[in-house]
């Protein structure tokens, strides 16, 4: 028999594949519609202290080899998710969650996971240092000592099981330096990748997304490889208690069995799911399935970052 099952730290998961964090997860509603679907799990929407309405419309769309983004951290507020997978764990068959989090401040984001540690809570926590798209606010990941501080904080007080979204890196330079930092805390898991920031899409001789002149983050077949890298340039780096989320240009079984390969523990669904909707993982889920019993796979553990070089 073969099985997708997967485990993140102490948590299991009877499916390898889910969303990615800002593709249908904004509402209640949305995040159940994951919850019923094929997903082994569902991460929120990136909940800030407060509200937020985000950047002005159009403001996300798909392209023929994509998609971009400008959303600019449109959320209903970190309570609102909160308090939703709270009572989902209430449930008796629940499924295990990802809250996804970040302040507008590095104060802000202590506020945030203080009433988070506070809170009956037992879940997975994703800390979201990768978000491009808000003017004016780097990608905080990019600042390795910014990184470094806000970690070294966040542990002095955070014990629940946190992992981080990272942004892509595009030097072996920077894989080293990134991963010696994160080597130095208690995480559960870094997600590789979140959108290649900054790209720009241009239809006719008008760009496409109306924030920042065009300019947004890049996910679908634009980045896989670039995901690929990184998820492997992190399996191969960080300590094997750090586990690895893939995420990046995944709408086939194919593209979920590479990143496994590369040494995903889990991969998220991003741009195709946008196109397809939930039943995107039923489709990919079997696809994956077909491609481990042709290879005689029962389990992910049978080929996890078993990529093979050339000698
Ligand atoms: C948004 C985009 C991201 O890639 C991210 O990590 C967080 C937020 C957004 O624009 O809403």
């Amino acid at each position: 028999m073969v099985s997708t099952h997967t485990t993140i730290g102490p948590f299991t998961f009877d499916n390898c594949l889910m969303n990615a964090a800002g593709v249908y997860c904004m509402t209640r509603e949305e995040l159940k519609a994951i919850e019923d679907s094929a997903a082994g799990s569902f991460v929120t929407k990136t909940g800030t202290l407060k509200e937020r309405a985000g950047n002005p419309e159009p403001r996300y769309a798909d392209t023929a080899l994509g998609s971009i983004n400008s959303m600019g951290l449109p959320n209903k507020g970190f309570q609102y998710y909160l308090d939703y997978v709270i009572e989902l764990q209430q449930e008796p068959d629940s499924k295990n969650h990802f809250l996804s989090l970040v302040g507008m401040s590095p104060e802000e984001t202590h506020t945030i996971l203080k009433a988070v540690q506070a809170s009956d809570y037992q879940g997975l926590i994703e800390l979201n240092l990768s978000c491009p798209n808000v003017p004016g606010k780097p990608q905080i990941a990019y600042d390795f000592e910014t990184t470094d501080q806000i970690l070294s904080e966040v542990f002095s007080y955070f014990t629940k099981p946190l992992g981080i979204k990272l942004p892509p890196y595009f030097d072996i330079v920077h894989f080293d330096q990134a991963a010696a930092i994160f080597n130095k805390y208690p995480l559960t898991f870094v997600n590789c990748i979140n959108s290649i920031g900054n790209g720009l899409v241009i239809e006719d001789e008008a760009v496409v997304i109306k924030p920042k002149n065009g300019f947004g983050g890049l996910g679908g077949d634009y980045v896989k490889p670039t995901a690929l890298a990184n998820v492997h340039a992190f399996y191969k780096r960080l300590n094997p208690s750090i586990q690895i989320i893939g995420t990046g240009g995944v709408k086939t079984g194919r593209d979920a069995f590479e990143h496994i390969l590369c040494g995903a523990s889990m991969v998220q669904i991003g741009t195709a799911l946008h196109q397809e909707g939930p039943e995107v993982f039923e489709r990919i889920t079997k696809e994956l399935k077909d491609i481990m019993a042709a290879k005689g796979y029962d389990s992910l553990e049978d080929f996890r970052g078993k990529l093979t070089y050339i000698d």
